[in-house]
């Protein structure tokens, strides 16, 4: 269960979140917990999870290792900084910041070499999914952004399906529709790089998951997780998405 916090909270108020989260998931051990605050939280939020399960993730990085890429963060700065995760290619990144799936592929195998585990956002736009384009939209990602890494690399990666009407808009995708395309997401990797791989790889969904759509969308085998937005950022309701 990842929380993507996108622009929001400060240091004092990563603080607060985490005072408040922790012991409501302190028992809970059914899922990995990952928050992906904005890079400057990233210590206090580090500093923050000590002691427990929760880990810290980056919402995005650049694939070199330093150098003069003003506003820019590595792969290795978020490992010092205690990250084990990071969001790649996010359909914001993608529709504002001029992502693109071959900056997908090349930020993906920079986490992989620093060790850090890469969540790859998929996800189609509501004009390609009522053109009924979907899995080709889907496929092209797929291809373009990770159908050049090998086999052991994809064992280790993370997709998550974004439907991007789904993303912060309240219309989730059906528990159905969000497992359909999970299913060919799989099939897809499976055909590329065999059952092995494709059986290990994990697959969130994401797009308005609530308090209240959570057990129908993990009652589905297909669905993995969740990466979470608007109610990764209220303690309560994370909590209750963690222990659904
Ligand atoms: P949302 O965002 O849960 O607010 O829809 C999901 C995401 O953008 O990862």
């Amino acid at each position: 269960m990842a929380g993507n916090w996108k622009m929001y909270k400060t240091a004092a108020q990563t603080t607060a979140f985490f005072e408040q989260f922790r012991p409501l998931v302190e028992k809970s051990d059914q899922c990995d917990i990952v928050i992906c605050p904005p890079f400057v939280n990233v210590p206090a939020a580090v500093g923050a999870a000590q002691g427990s399960r929760i880990e810290v993730g980056g919402q995005d990085l650049y694939w070199a290792k330093e150098g003069a890429f003003t506003g820019e963060v590595s792969a290795p700065m978020l490992v010092a900084a205690g990250c084990q995760w990071v969001i790649i290619g996010h359909s914001e990144r993608r529709q504002y910041f001029g992502e693109t799936d071959e900056t997908v592929y090349q930020k993906t195998v920079a986490a992989l070499e620093a060790g850090l585990h890469p969540i790859v956002c998929l996800g189609e736009r509501l004009e390609e999914r009522e053109a009924g384009k979907t899995e080709p939209v889907i496929l092209t990602q797929l291809r373009g952004g990770l159908g050049k890494l090998e086999a052991a690399q994809v064992e280790r990666i993370t997709i998550a399906y974004e439907p991007v009407w789904a993303i912060g808009t309240g219309k989730t995708a059906t528990p159905e529709m969000a497992a359909d395309v999970h299913r060919y997401i799989r099939s897809m990797v499976a055909r590329q790089y065999g059952f092995g791989p494709a059986g290990k790889l994990r697959i969130l969904y994401g797009g308005s998951v609530k308090p209240d759509n959570v057990k129908g969308l993990m009652a589905q085998n297909e669905i993995d997780g969740a990466l979470v937005g608007g109610a990764s950022l209220d303690a309560n309701s994370f909590a209750s998405l963690v222990n659904f």
